[in-house]
């Protein structure tokens, strides 16, 4: 008898290992669950919420749930794409995102998912937040303009750089991305342009 573990992803059947969460599982079957602030590479902390799916009647996220055998799970219902929808609306509202005119349109993770997700325009009332943009490193400039405060910086800065460059400050709405270095800037900071840091932001 097979004792291969198998949950249902809006009918498909997807098999799953101990220890998986229903996204690992999906992914390494090449089922699609939208994502911001999941990353295989670390430990999954499910702050964004996009990756919302229904199982058993109950919304949770799917990088954070452990898979379960029999679980049926709902990923693509117009119930919950305009969960994500709205979730992601209010993220293109609460930060200043221009996708018209930002040179990482075409290549913006944030922009793909709200495109996949029929995002057509933001619905709420633009906060249009006053940030900083950090240019004092010679190699990699932060606009906090963008942030999303996934913290995937933060997380490959403090695991896999073994630096710990970023961190998140404040509660609630203010909530902000802080440079863990003497004058708060990127410049005097450990930050190097090889750092896997650099290179996880979903927005930049
Ligand atoms: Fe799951 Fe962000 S991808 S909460």
């Amino acid at each position: 008898m097979s004792d291969t573990k198998t949950f249902s992803l809006d009918g498909v059947a997807i098999e799953f290992n101990d220890g998986d969460s229903i996204m690992d599982a999906a992914l390494r079957a090449g089922a699609y669950i939208p994502h911001l602030c999941h990353n295989p590479e670390f430990t999954p902390q499910g702050s964004c919420r996009v990756c919302v799916v229904e199982v058993n009647g109950r919304q949770v996220s799917a990088c954070t749930q452990p898979a379960a055998a029999g679980l049926e799970v709902d990923n693509g219902s117009d119930a919950i794409v305009e969960e994500r929808r709205t979730l992601l609306q209010m993220l293109f509202v609460d930060g200043n995102h221009v996708c018209p005119c930002c040179e990482k349109s075409g290549a913006c993770q944030l922009q793909a998912v709200a495109y996949y997700n029929g995002m057509l325009s933001p619905h709420f009332t633009h906060f249009f937040p006053q940030r900083s943009v950090d240019a004092s490193h010679p190699d990699i400039a932060i606009d906090f303009n963008r942030c999303i405060l996934c913290e995937l910086c933060v997380r490959a800065s403090r695991d896999f750089d073994h630096k710990n460059v970023f961190s998140l400050s404040g509660r609630g709405i203010d909530t902000h991305l802080i440079i863990n270095s003497p004058s708060g800037k990127l410049g005097d900071s450990t930050f190097a342009a090889t750092d896997k840091a650099a290179h996880v932001c979903p927005v930049c």
